[in-house]
């Protein structure tokens, strides 16, 4: 079990690169499967939820290798349609699989994902998205079977879930007629999603709107000619706003100042408007952000975490770190996941004033952390506890940082990079 050793106080600055994203990556890899070919997916991040997605596409027929940040996919061997149970366990994300075997295969089978620390994570927008499109979904206390094509029509999302609009995108592309899925989620990694997908010649569009519509080629699917037609493809994945805002908040509330490459601000903009909130200083270019800490940190008020383009879920810790800092009381409201302030125990064993009234948590600002020794429980909530070593003062240990490298490539490399004083270590 590694963890993280940190020399809290000591203010970031200097310049980082932006990796691309995991929330992309994913189910672009996912999608590759969908596509006979050798696909080469640039910028792709070498973190723990990508290795077992590896892992998945080996399963199933194809080989893959990286070469630096690229990882090479060759999904041209691809001759099963079962996830297996002990990849499926590790990372929810295989649920993808689904979507994209139905559209190669005609035919996919996962083990049910388990639960998550951070909420109940059910999978009935998949599935019920799937039976309306015209598959067969059957579904056991172990498994989910889906097999069939799918015939075209109105899928009506009662929520706009993330994973579920990408999965029936990708099923989608075996339909006889157009497909036209409404009230998707319109976060920026699906429009990357598409991007891959018509790379790979597959006719999609609204990704990032409410409205994606597809047109399907049943050739697609098993068996036939087009089906089997290979398709080469080099794709560079879209930047992750998500380790973009956990690193500016690092130096945000360590006083610094640092420019972020490869980060457009339009991903980001309701996290950058509460940053400014707080008295940060934004500056935009073209395709980076710098960041300036403001002398004392002010409270952004009330945030609500919502879809795309509200302020994410997936920087909720993040930012509740931040504010145990900053001058006022902040509120900050869950909405999107019900077990999502898993850090805010070890936050208090560090000196954090913080309050959970159901959705949300109250934050008494101004409490100085003092260094202790923390245990992440989740990625972001990891995330946001090795932030609070950064601010404390004195030592920090972060234990279980096997839950951070399932979505941060390198994260000590890249704080030090940054001024930061960490150190990984294995523990016994
Ligand atoms: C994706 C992201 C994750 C992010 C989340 C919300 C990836 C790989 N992961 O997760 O980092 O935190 O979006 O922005 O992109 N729900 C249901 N039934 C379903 C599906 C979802 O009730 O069938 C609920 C979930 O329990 C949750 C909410 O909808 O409360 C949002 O989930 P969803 O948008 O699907 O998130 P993911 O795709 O799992």
């Amino acid at each position: 079990m590694d963890c993280y050793h940190i020399q809290g106080g000591v203010p970031l600055g200097g310049e980082y690169r932006i990796k691309g994203a995991k929330n992309s990556a994913l189910p672009v890899l996912a999608a590759a499967v969908a596509r006979p070919g050798i696909h080469e997916i640039h910028d792709c991040p070498r973190i723990d939820d990508v290795f077992v997605m590896e892992e998945i596409l080996q399963s199933l027929g194809a080989s893959t290798r990286f070469e630096g940040n690229c990882l090479v996919a060759d999904t041209r061997n691809i001759d099963k349609t079962q996830v297996p149970r002990e990849v499926m366990s590790r990372m929810r994300s295989s649920v993808f699989l689904m979507g994209s075997l139905l559209a190669r295969c005609g035919e996919a089978t996962i083990t049910r994902p388990g639960g998550c620390r951070i909420g109940k994570r059910p999978i009935d927008i998949h599935i019920e998205g799937l039976k309306q499109m015209g598959f067969e979904v059957e579904i056991s206390d172990e498994e989910i079977k889906a097999r069939g094509r799918c015939r075209g029509g109105r899928v009506q999302l009662p929520y706009p879930s993330v994973g579920a609009t990408e999965n029936l995108m990708m099923a989608a592309v075996s339909g006889e007629e157009e497909t036209v899925i409404e009230n998707c989620a319109c976060e920026p990694e699906i429009a990357d999603l598409q991007g891959f997908m018509r790379t790979c010649g597959f006719d999609v569009s609204g990704g990032g709107t409410g409205r994606i519509v597809v047109r399907g080629n049943p050739d697609a699917g098993k068996g036939s000619e087009a089906g089997k037609m290979n398709v080469d493809t080099m794709y560079f994945i879209v930047e992750d706003r998500i380790e973009a805002a956990t690193y500016m908040a690092a130096v945000i509330g360590t006083g610094g100042r640092a420019v972020f490459r490869n980060i457009r601000a339009g991903l980001m903009q309701e996290v950058l408007a509460v940053f400014e909130r707080m008295g940060v200083k934004v500056r935009s270019f073209d395709d980076a952000v710098e960041i300036t800490s403001g002398a004392r940190l002010k409270s952004p008020g009330i945030v609500i975490t919502s879809p795309f383009p509200g302020f994410p879920t997936d920087c909720q810790p993040q930012l509740l770190t931040l504010c145990t800092g900053a001058e006022g009381l902040t509120t900050i409201r869950e909405e999107i996941f019900e077990s999502r302030f898993t850090h805010k125990r070890e936050l208090i064993k560090m000196g954090a004033n913080i309050e959970i009234c159901g959705k949300n948590a109250i934050i008494k600002g101004e409490c100085p952390l003092r260094g202790n020794r923390v245990c992440a429980a989740d990625l972001r909530g990891g995330a946001a506890l090795v932030l609070a070593g950064l601010f404390a003062a004195g030592e920090t240990v972060v234990e279980n940082v096997h839950h951070i490298d399932r979505g941060y490539e390198n994260f000590e490399k890249g704080l030090r990079q940054l001024g930061g004083v960490i150190e990984r270590r294995t523990s016994d």
